[in-house]
């Protein structure tokens, strides 16, 4: 009868460790799911029907004698304002279909630019390279677009943007998606990005360097996966100290 009595706390005390852990694991995992899924649904109801993700492309460009100089991974959107042929001011969202988008450019020491072309829409990239701190970035953005429901032809573009920040040698990495904003009337949303406009040396990409959103986004679990293993460690101590109490219990019968 004792024996049995005895070993009842044991059996208890570890289901309701499990039972807590996997209460809490659910809830937390839960709650990041909710977090990460908000930038989603808040991005959805915005003026004009989304066209969804754009798909990713793979771009090259290549150097005179056929090496890769610039890989790029991206999936890309514009979000254009313009006026229609209804003479109407209209915003669109439109993404480049990479099996229709054809990729060119140049490599120089300092300057590499990547121009995209898609039918009637022409996006060119330009990377500068700071030779001295060995740092890069997106210097331009240029985008001519003439669409059959744009009342004239639009040509937007910026210059001495610094988006897109690298280290020669290095990729760019954002995961995330990027909302660049290039003029009053455009802007490039960027999808899954994975560039290296400098400093290839072979057929992969280097060392990527991710951006602050991914870091972010890499924060939550570490954070969950910390509060966890202490609920855990509080839980452990709490059955410790209960059963050398019960224990002690025992003994003074
Ligand atoms: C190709 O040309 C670049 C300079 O334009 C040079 O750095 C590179 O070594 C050349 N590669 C080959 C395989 O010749
Ligand atoms: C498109 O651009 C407009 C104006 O710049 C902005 O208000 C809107 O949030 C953008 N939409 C997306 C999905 O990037
Ligand atoms: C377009 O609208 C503006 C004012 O909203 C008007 O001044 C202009 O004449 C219109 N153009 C055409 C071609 O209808
Ligand atoms: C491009 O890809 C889309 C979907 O991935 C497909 O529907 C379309 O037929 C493709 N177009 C060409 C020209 O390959
Ligand atoms: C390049 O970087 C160096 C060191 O950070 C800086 O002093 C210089 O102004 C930069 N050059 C350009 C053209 O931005
Ligand atoms: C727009 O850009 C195209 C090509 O880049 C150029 O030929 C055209 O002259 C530009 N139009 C205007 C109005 O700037
Ligand atoms: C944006 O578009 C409007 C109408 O087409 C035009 O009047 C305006 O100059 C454009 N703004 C820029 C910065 O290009
Ligand atoms: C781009 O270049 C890389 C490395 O040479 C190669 O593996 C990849 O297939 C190329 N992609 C395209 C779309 O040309």
């Amino acid at each position: 009868m004792i024996p049995h009595i005895r070993k009842q706390p044991l059996p208890t005390g570890i289901t309701f460790i499990v039972v807590l852990v996997a209460t809490l694991h659910h809830s937390m995992t839960q709650e990041v799911a909710a977090t990460t899924a908000v930038p989603q649904t808040s991005a959805a109801p915005a003026t004009p029907a989304s066209p969804g993700n754009p798909e990713r492309g793979h771009y090259n460009v290549t150097n005179g004698n056929g090496t890769v100089c610039l890989m790029a991974r991206m999936g890309l959107q514009l979000n254009v304002t313009f006026i229609n042929t209804e003479n109407k001011t209209v915003q669109e969202l439109v993404n480049l279909h990479p099996n229709q988008t054809k990729p060119t450019g140049s490599c120089d020491k300092d300057t590499a630019i990547l121009t995209l072309t898609e039918d009637k829409t022409n996006l060119i990239f330009s990377f500068s390279l700071n030779v001295t701190s060995k740092k890069y970035h997106l210097s331009s953005l240029a985008l001519s677009a003439a669409w059959p429901d744009m009342a004239a032809p639009l040509n937007a573009s910026g210059s001495g943007l610094d988006y897109l920040r690298g280290t020669l040698g290095r990729s760019y990495m954002c995961r995330e998606e990027q909302n660049l904003m290039v003029d009053a009337n455009f802007s490039l949303n960027t999808y899954q990005l994975q560039v290296q406009p400098f400093g290839l040396n072979s057929d992969q990409f280097g060392e990527a360097e991710e951006c602050e959103l991914d870091e972010d986004d890499m924060l939550i679990p570490i954070i969950v996966g910390a509060a966890l293993s202490g609920l855990v460690l509080i839980v452990l101590m709490a059955y410790l100290i209960g059963r050398k109490r019960s224990h002690a219990g025992y003994q003074t019968i």
